[in-house]
């Protein structure tokens, strides 16, 4: 068996293993800004499929979908604990609480 790293005494097998089950690890670097966008329950029932759809118009990515030009990606996350104040999402790490078509169109724009 050869290993990818002698420190780690792990082999290649066991490294993309992890890799490729946990989805905020990658094979490559990638988009410059992330979009993980709440689709759980209390978000839906908030208004979450429109908002859904008022980001995918903005930043012209369809949910889940590899990013366009690798600058913006759109995914989907389940329930970041604010369900009462969703709308939720996380841009590039920050939570943004409380989304609507007004403020998706600013965060948008400062995404583009
Ligand atoms: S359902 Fe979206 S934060 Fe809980």
């Amino acid at each position: 068996m050869r290993l990818v790293s002698a420190e780690l005494n792990l082999s290649r097998a066991e490294v993309y293993g992890v890799v490729s089950f946990y989805h905020d690890f990658r094979m490559a670097p990638g988009p410059v800004h992330q979009v993980k966008l709440c689709r759980a329950e209390a978000c839906q029932a908030r208004g979450g499929d429109g908002i859904a759809l008022c980001f995918e118009n903005k930043l012209g990515v369809r949910l889940g979908e590899p990013a366009v030009g690798d600058v913006v990606s759109l995914e989907a996350c389940y329930c970041l604990g604010l369900c009462a104040i969703g709308p939720n999402a996380i841009i590039d790490g920050a939570l943004v609480a409380r989304l609507d078509e007004a403020k998706v169109a600013k965060l948008a724009a400062e995404l583009g």
